[in-house]
Parts: C-alpha cells; sequence; structure tokens
C-alpha cells in the first residue's frame, strides 16, 4: 500500500517536517511531482536541514527514498543538495533511488524561465525561477531529456538539439544570457549523478508494494498550485493533488491507502495571484514575523491571511483526505481574536465553492471569530493541553470540513508533534 502527503494550501504547508515525523512507519519515500522549486525544511537534534528535490525520508538511513519519474531534476541543485546531506553524515548513495524517466533541468530552462517572467512584467507568475514551467512543456511537447539519457553515448547530441530550440525561444524573448557561465557545472553535475541508482522506479515500487513494504508519496508545493485546480494561471506546471501520485511513480490508484492533507492554522503564498483573506496590515506582519514566512527555496517573503475554509474543503474533496493534520498552531498565539473565512461575498451573493473567475472577482471574505489566546503552545506534547480557544478555533474548523485532526504541529521541531 501506498500512503500520500501532499499540501492542502499553496505550499510550505510544512509537510517536510511531516514526512520526517511519518518515516519510520515507512520503508519508503517518494516524491512524485515538482522539482527544486520546492523546498522542504526539517528540523531535529537542533539542526534545520532543506530538501528541494530529495524526499524527506532521506535523513533516515534505512529508509529507501525514490525521486520518482513525475519530479524535474537539475543536476546542478541535486548535487548541492546531496552534497549537503552528505555533510550531515547520511549517505544517499546507499538509500537515494532515482528514476530514469525523470525530466532533465538544463541550464537553459531556468534562462527561457527568467526570459519568458520578464515579458509577462506585472503580470508574472512570480516563479521560483528553477526552470519548472520550460522543462514540463518539454516533457508535454516531446522533446525533453530524461534523467537515462545521460547514461546514453549520444547525450551530448541530445542535449545540443534541445539547447538549440531553447536559443530560438530566448531570441525571440530577446535575453541576453550567457550559456557558458553554466555549462561546465551542469556537465559535471551530469557525472555526478552517475554514481547513484538510476533505476525503472515504476517497476521498483511495485515490487516493494507486493512485497509489503509501506510506501509514503511526498507532495511538493500544494493544491491550490495544482496545474488543472490551482489558481490558473498563477499555479506550478504538474498536478500536486493524489491523482499526480499514480502517474508520477507508476502506482494503480487502487493502491492508494491513506492521503494526510496538510493545512497551516492560516494561509500564506509566495509568487502572484488570488489570495482572498490575505492581511496587507500589521496583523499580516505579525503573522509573517511569528510564523517567520520567508520562502525556504528563494527567501522572498511569503504573503500571509487567515485561514480560508473554502478552499480548505475544495482541497480536501480533490484529495480524498483521510487525515487532516494542522501545521504552525504555535504561530497564531498572542492574536486577540482569529478569524476564519466561511464563505465569499461576490457582488452580494454568499459563495463556498471556488468560482471559475476566482483571480478577477471582487472577493470579499466572509469570517467567523474566534477569541484569541495567548499560551505558548511549543512546548505542549498532548491535546487535551492545548487551550480552550484554540480548541475550540480547530474544532469549528473540523465540524466544518467533516474530518478530524490526526495530528497538530506545534513547531518546527520533529518532536513538536502532537498525535491524537
Ligand atoms: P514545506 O514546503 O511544506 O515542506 O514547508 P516549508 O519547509 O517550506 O515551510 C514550513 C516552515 O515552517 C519551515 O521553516 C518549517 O521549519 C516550519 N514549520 C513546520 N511546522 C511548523 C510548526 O508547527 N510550527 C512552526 N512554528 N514552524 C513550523
Ligand atoms: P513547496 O514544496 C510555495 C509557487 C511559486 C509561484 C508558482 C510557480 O516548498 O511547498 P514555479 O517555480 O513552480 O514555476 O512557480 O508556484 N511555488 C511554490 N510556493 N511552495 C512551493 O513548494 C512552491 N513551488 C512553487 O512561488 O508562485
Ligand atoms: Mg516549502
Amino acid at each position: 500500500m501506498i500512503d500520500v502527503v501532499l499540501g492542502l494550501q499553496w505550499g510550505d504547508e510544512g509537510k517536510g517536517k511531516i514526512v520526517d515525523v511519518l518515516t519510520p512507519q515507512y520503508d519508503v519515500v517518494a516524491r512524485f511531482q515538482g522539482g527544486p522549486n520546492a523546498g522542504h525544511s526539517l528540523e531535529f537534534n537542533g539542526q534545520k536541514h532543506v530538501l528541494n528535490t530529495i524526499p524527506s525520508g532521506i535523513f533516515h538511513q534505512h529508509t529507501i527514498n525514490v525521486i520518482g519519474n513525475g519530479v524535474v531534476i537539475d543536476p546542478i541543485t541535486l548535487k548541492k543538495e546531496i552534497e549537503k546531506v552528505m555533510a550531515s553524515g547520511v549517505d544517499p548513495r546507499k538509500n537515494l533511488y532515482i528514476s530514469e524517466k525523470a525530466h532533465l533541468i538544463i541550464p537553459t530552462h531556468r534562462l527561457v524561465d527568467a526570459a519568458s517572467e520578464a515579458q509577462k512584467g506585472e503580470h508574472k507568475i512570480g516563479s521560483t525561477l528553477r526552470g519548472i514551467s520550460p522543462t514540463y512543456q518539454d516533457k508535454i511537447g516531446r522533446s525533453g531529456l530524461r534523467i537515462g539519457d545521460i547514461l546514453t553515448p549520444n547525450f551530448k547530441e541530445k542535449y545540443q538539439t534541445a539547447v538549440a530550440n531553447h536559443k530560438l525561444l530566448l531570441d525571440r524573448f530577446n535575453h541576453s544570457y550567457n550559456l557558458a557561465e553554466h555549462e561546465p557545472a551542469f556537465f559535471e553535475a551530469v557525472e555526478f549523478l552517475k554514481q547513484f541508482k538510476i533505476i525503472s522506479s515504476e517497476y521498483f515500487i511495485n515490487k516493494l508494494i507486493n512485497e509489503g513494504k509501506k510506501v509514503l508519496a511526498e507532495g511538493a508545493q500544494g493544491t491550490l498550485l495544482d496545474i488543472d485546480f490551482g489558481t490558473y494561471p498563477f499555479v506550478t506546471s504538474s498536478n500536486t493533488i493524489t491523482g499526480g501520485v499514480c502517474s508520477g511513480l507508476g502506482v494503480a490508484p487502487q493502491k492508494i491507502n491513506k492521503v494526510y492533507g496538510i493545512f497551516k492554522a492560516y494561509c500564506t503564498r509566495v509568487g502572484s495571484g488570488p489570495f482572498p483573506t490575505e492581511l496587507h496590515d500589521d496583523t499580516g506582519e505579525q503573522l509573517r514575523k511569528q510564523g517567520f514566512e520567508f520562502g525556504a527555496t528563494t527567501g522572498r517573503p511569503r504573503r500571509t491571511g487567515w485561514l480560508d475554509l473554502p478552499t480548505l474543503k475544495y482541497a480536501i474533496m480533490l484529495n480524498g483526505v483521510t487525515d487532516l493534520i494542522c501545521t504552525k498552531s504555535d504561530v497564531l498565539s498572542g492574536f486577540d481574536v482569529v478569524p476564519v473565512c466561511d464563505a465569499y461575498d461576490i457582488n452580494g451573493a454568499r459563495v463556498t465553492e471556488i468560482p471559475y473567475n476566482f483571480n478577477d472577482a471582487p472577493i470579499k471574505p466572509l469570517f467567523k471569530e474566534f477569541k484569541g489566546w495567548s499560551e505558548d503552545l511549543t512546548g505542549l506534547r498532548k491535546f487535551d493541553e492545548l487551550p480552550s480557544n484554540f480548541k475550540a478555533y480547530m474544532e469549528y474548523v473540523e465540524e466544518q470540513v467533516g474530518l478530524k485532526m490526526s495530528v497538530i504541529s506545534i513547531g518546527p521541531d520533529r518532536e513538536q508533534t502532537i498525535v491524537r
């Protein structure tokens, strides 16, 4: 069987931390989509680690970690990540497996990403500039390069063909660039990756599942950034929802068991796009400060706002969430009131479903207010110890979404986790 962990908002819900906490219950952790646009933070023994492409089970040396076919890999960032993990005493050569079908991000993908964003001007997506969209475009356009290609004798030829296509695009964007600056590091990283286990991961994972091993699929980004159901075009270029697990790892839907859906006790978003409950005032600044809301990958300040139930319910529906996890609960201490958005007012109508014109509609969030609490939650370890005002807030969310919280996270460290 395979269980899934994924984000129910706009990313950065704390997936890395939760995967790290759950890993001891699994034999395998596998990423199924996204790439180095992700930044997953883990904290234990007083140390913080940020992973971009490597699954968050890597620090458990006996756990098999798989980068699935649905992922896009930048050899340069992956090499750097591996070296950092090695510096902390873990050797990914033993427990990291890479799908031969995962697509390669090459330096010109990053250049095209930057050129495309520059051309969009104020309408830019706010991409992480990691080359994600151009790489997935090439995959869908059937002209991509895959990890398996690095092992073929004509890899350089395939690479040059791709570069020639990208150069045409860059010329059209009138984008100046210096490719020679990036190529040596790229080819060095490609050589470096050859010492890893490059495999047919769909056979590998299915064999493990058939042997009764437990697999955890780790999502990147979040449901509201899904290419089909997110706030298009302000989304990423992959399916971030449970459905993405089947195509991103090659497992059949009936093999999927639990779906852990993670949400923050409030909302954040990096990059452009609609955000109905966004706060532009001191309260928003306080949320950013208390939650340390700065991107793990790009360092950009995250936009902040209150919890939004219509989008949360939408995400739970799309993913078939069975287990709900609330993170960053500790961040809400010290606010006089904690509002939660129940519905939207759109031109005088009360709306609870996400409308097609979500990006442009004059959406006013309708809030229900809860009395705040001032207790520090970070040292608590039992559900019963949580302040009654916090519980009232959580119970309302549970009642609204029709699911009980199975885990409440009250700090970035592994230990700061309340399992119900
Ligand atoms: P991911 O992309 O979903 O893995 O999340 P990120 O790592 O990008 O962002 C989550 C941030 O919040 C990281 O800095 C985590 O260390 C931190 N974090 C995770 N859970 C909690 C929590 O319960 N409380 C607090 N205060 N921080 C948390
Ligand atoms: P994790 O896995 C938050 C956002 C970008 C941008 C949009 C498109 O850490 O939760 P892309 O580079 O994918 O073309 O950018 O998606 N974005 C994320 N936001 N967390 C992430 O990953 C993100 N990955 C992409 O900010 O708005
Ligand atoms: Mg992140």
